[in-house]
C-alpha cells in the first residue's frame, strides 16, 4: 500500500467545505483592496529563492524540495513573493502599470521537520503591492491581513511589528547584534553559532531557551534606524492607530527571508502551540531591482492557511444540506430515477441516488448520514400514478408530488 509522503496531507471531501470557505472569504476580500489574483507555476528555478531569499536563509540552506534535470536546478517553490517578482518583471508589468497589487493562493513546499500546523507541502493565502514606498500602504497590508482573519472567524491574534530600516541601517543592525551579543557567542545553540556568522538577525527568534534568555536581555530599539526609516515607521503605525489595527511594535522582530527593508510584521495566535506564526510579512524595497527590474519598492504578506483552520472558529461541516436523495424502490423505479436526476440537475438541483440498492430504511438512514434535506421516494404507487414522495427529512413532512410541482418546490431551495 502506497502512503503519502511525510509531511504532507489529503484533504478529504469532508474538510474541503471549511478550505472553500476560507478560500472564498480571500477572494471576496482582497479584490475590495483592488488586489488582483495571480496564478504562478510551483516550479521555479532555484536561483531565483537563493537570490531573493539569501543563501543563509534556513528555507534556501536546509529546506528547499530540489530537482535536477539536465544542466537546471529547479525547486518546488517554498514561498510566493520571489514568484510573483519575477513574473512582475518576466512580463514587464513596471513597464505597463508601475504599481501593481497582486493575491495568490497556493501550495508551498519546504522540506521542514514536521509537527502539528507544520509541514511539507502547505497553503499560502497571501498579497504583493509592488511599486510604492509610501508607509499609507504597509498600514493597508497589515490592517488587510486583520480583516482577513477577522472575516476567517479567528479573534485573539497578536499582530507584532519592527522596522529593520534600510540596507544601511540592517548592516548597522547587524553590527549592534555582534557587540551585543559578543561576549555570549559561547553559550549560544551551535546553530545560532553559524547564524552569528551568516545571519545574525535570526539569532533573535531562536527558540532554544538559553539563546532566548541571551536575546531577551539584549536592548535593541530603534537605535539603527536612519531618520527617514524612523519617520517611515512613525507613520505606518500612526495610520494603523486612526484604523484601529491593535499592534504591538516587537524591536526583536526580524524575519527569516534577506529580502526584507524597513517594515516588518508577523501575526501570532496562542491557539497554535509551537508554530505559533498564522501569518507574517514586510517591506521588500530592493527586492525587484535585485533580481533585474527597475527600482520598485513592495510590500506584501501571506497566511497558512492550514494554520488559519486550527484557529477559525467557523468549524464549517461538509454536510449535502443542499441535496435531494432520490430513493428508486425497485428495477423500474431505478431506470425512471435517472430520468427524474436527470431533469433536476438540468434545473440547478444538486441531486444523486442509492446506487447500492438499498432498502427503503437502509437508504433513508444513509440520506439522514449525509445530511440530506430532501428525499424522493420512488415505489410502485408512484410510478404508477406518474409522482413521487417528497420527503422532509428534517421535519418528516412527506407529500405526494408530480413532476413539475416537485421541481417547483425544490428550485427555491
Ligand atoms: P513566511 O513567514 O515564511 O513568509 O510564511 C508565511 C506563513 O506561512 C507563516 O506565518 C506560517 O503561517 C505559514 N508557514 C510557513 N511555513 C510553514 C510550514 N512548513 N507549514 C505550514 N505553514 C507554514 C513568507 O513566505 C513570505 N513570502 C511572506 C511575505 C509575502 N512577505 C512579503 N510578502
Amino acid at each position: 500500500m502506497f502512503k503519502r509522503i511525510t509531511g504532507t496531507k489529503d484533504i478529504l471531501p469532508g474538510e474541503v467545505s471549511a478550505w472553500q470557505r476560507i478560500e472564498e472569504i480571500a477572494r471576496n476580500t482582497f479584490p475590495l483592496y483592488n488586489y488582483k489574483e495571480i496564478r504562478l507555476p510551483l516550479i521555479e528555478e532555484a536561483a531565483l529563492f537563493n537570490r531573493s531569499l539569501g543563501e543563509e536563509a534556513e528555507v534556501v540552506k536546509k529546506q528547499m524540495f530540489l530537482i535536477q534535470r539536465d544542466h537546471d536546478t529547479l525547486a518546488l517553490r517554498p514561498e510566493a513573493t520571489a514568484s510573483v517578482v519575477r513574473s512582475y518583471i518576466e512580463n514587464s508589468l513596471d513597464k505597463v502599470q508601475g504599481f501593481a497589487k497582486f493575491y495568490y493562493i497556493g501550495a508551498m513546499f519546504r522540506a521542514e521537520r514536521p509537527q502539528r500546523g507544520r509541514l511539507r507541502q502547505f497553503h499560502h493565502i497571501g498579497c504583493e503591492a509592488i511599486g510604492s514606498a509610501q508607509p499609507q500602504l504597509d498600514a493597508e497590508i497589515i490592517s488587510l491581513a486583520d480583516k482577513l482573519l477577522k472575516n476567517f472567524s479567528v479573534s485573539g491574534h497578536r499582530i507584532r511589528i519592527n522596522s529593520l530600516g534600510c540596507p544601511d541601517d540592517k548592516k548597522k543592525l547587524t553590527q549592534i547584534l555582534k557587540k551585543s551579543l559578543g561576549d555570549n557567542t559561547s553559550k549560544l545553540c551551535q546553530d545560532c553559532q553559524e547564524r552569528f556568522q551568516g545571519n545574525i538577525l535570526r539569532i533573535l527568534d531562536c527558540k532554544n531557551e538559553s539563546c532566548k534568555e541571551i536575546v531577551a536581555k539584549l536592548d535593541i530599539g530603534q537605535k539603527h534606524l536612519c531618520g527617514a526609516c524612523i519617520g517611515h515607521f512613525r507613520q505606518v503605525t500612526t495610520v494603523l492607530d486612526m484604523l484601529g489595527v491593535e499592534y504591538i511594535v516587537d524591536d526583536h522582530l526580524v524575519r527569516g527571508l534577506d529580502y526584507y527593508t524597513r517594515t516588518v510584521f508577523e501575526i501570532s495566535h496562542p491557539g497554535l502551540g509551537a508554530q505559533d506564526a498564522i501569518g507574517a510579512g514586510g517591506r521588500y524595497d530592493n527586492l525587484v531591482k535585485q533580481l533585474g527590474g527597475s527600482d520598485q519598492p513592495a510590500v506584501g504578506f501571506a497566511f497558512g492557511v492550514e494554520r488559519v483552520l486550527l484557529v477559525s472558529a467557523d468549524k464549517v461541516q461538509g454536510v449535502s444540506d443542499k441535496l435531494v436523495y432520490i430513493i428508486p424502490l425497485g428495477e423500474e423505479a431505478r431506470q425512471e430515477s435517472m430520468i427524474l436526476l436527470n431533469e433536476l440537475r438540468q434545473q440547478g438541483i444538486c441531486a444523486d441516488t442509492d446506487y447500492l440498492g438499498k432498502s427503503l430504511k437502509g437508504a433513508m438512514r444513509q440520506a439522514d448520514s449525509m445530511g440530506v434535506k430532501y428525499a424522493v421516494i420512488i415505489g410502485d404507487n408512484e410510478l404508477k400514478n406518474k409522482t413521487v414522495m417528497l420527503k422532509n427529512m428534517k421535519s418528516g413532512e412527506q407529500k405526494e408530488l408530480g413532476r413539475t410541482a416537485l421541481v417547483k418546490e425544490l428550485s427555491g431551495n
